[in-house]
């Protein structure tokens, strides 16, 4: 498996498998054992996916190594600030049965909309991942679905950059200036909802893609983000599309099919704004 390093040097698989709407604890299991057999290491959850207890148990009845896979992990929004969001990563590795993280993230910024002191918020929500960095609960630190303004503001207070930006990016959704915002700033970009959700997965431009490389719409999204420097976690519990998503490695897309997509419209996807969201608080 291709990896990227972290600005410390800890490597990120490109491909993960994502697990947002996975709980049931019989298909958590299942699939993580298929996915690890096929060569996935990188696993991300979220307190707020509630998955994290079945995937410990996956863990252990596919007797798989803790040390063998990347665990990947976010804080919800009811546990910002210095304090909550330590007290709020011990509790996640209490239920995952581990003592490190590979990676934690704050999963959203807070609000503009909600918070007047937003830049507070997460500046001091942003110590307490630096203080569980020091003192090695977690192996790397960082964000998701942050815009440039709030990378910005945070990097007044910040002693260490965040490591990864996790946030929407699929054919139709290229996010481009915040991309190359993070790559100048040395932050990973990791890609969630790599297949929009499913929902570009009809799209003409992509079938056509898809149908002259032999490969299927899937493959064709995720390879043109692996071409970009971006770690994709498409999310699947289905065993045929799991062994599609991680066989991406053995054709390319030509400049012109990266531009062509490059230039699909908004077709589909999740599409929250960050500073606009209120019903996550
Ligand atoms: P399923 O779990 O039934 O396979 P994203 O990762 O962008 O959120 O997309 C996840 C959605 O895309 C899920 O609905 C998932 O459905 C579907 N999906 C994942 N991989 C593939 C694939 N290779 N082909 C078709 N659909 C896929």
């Amino acid at each position: 498996m291709y990896c990227l390093s972290l600005r410390n040097e800890l490597m990120l698989p490109v491909i993960g498998l994502g697990t947002w709407q996975i709980t049931d604890r019989v298909i958590v299991s299942d699939i993580i054992g298929a996915a690890y057999d096929l060569g996935y290491r990188l696993i991300d959850t979220a307190a707020a996916y509630s998955n994290e207890i079945a995937i410990s148990k996956a863990i252990v009845t596919n007797e798989i190594n803790r040390n063998d896979l990347f665990l990947s992990d976010k804080a919800w929004n009811t546990s910002r600030g210095f304090e909550p969001v330590q007290e709020a990563c011990k509790k996640s590795l209490k239920k995952l049965k581990t003592d490190y993280l590979d990676l934690y993230l704050i999963h959203w910024p807070a609000s503009k909309k909600l918070y007047p002191y937003w830049a507070e918020i997460n500046a001091d929500t942003w110590r307490g991942m630096e203080q569980l960095y020091k003192d090695g609960y977690v192996k790397a630190i960082g964000v998701c679905n942050f815009k440039e303004h709030h990378l910005k503001k945070l990097q007044e207070t910040a002693t260490i950059i965040p490591m990864v930006n996790q946030f929407e990016i699929h054919p139709g959704m290229g996010q481009k200036k915040l991309v190359d915002f993070c790559k100048e700033l040395n932050i990973i970009v990791e890609a969630s909802s790599p297949l929009g959700n499913g929902q570009i997965l009809t799209n003409d431009t992509i079938h056509c893609i898809a149908k002259k490389k032999n490969k299927t719409p899937a493959q064709i999204c995720l390879r043109w983000e692996f071409q970009q420097g971006i770690i994709s976690i498409p999310k699947t519990v289905n065993a045929d599309r799991l062994r599609q998503n991680i066989s991406i490695f053995d054709f390319e897309l030509t400049e012109d099919e990266m531009r062509i997509i490059d230039e699909i419209p908004f077709c589909g996807g999740i599409g929250i704004d960050s500073d606009e969201v209120t019903q996550f608080g």
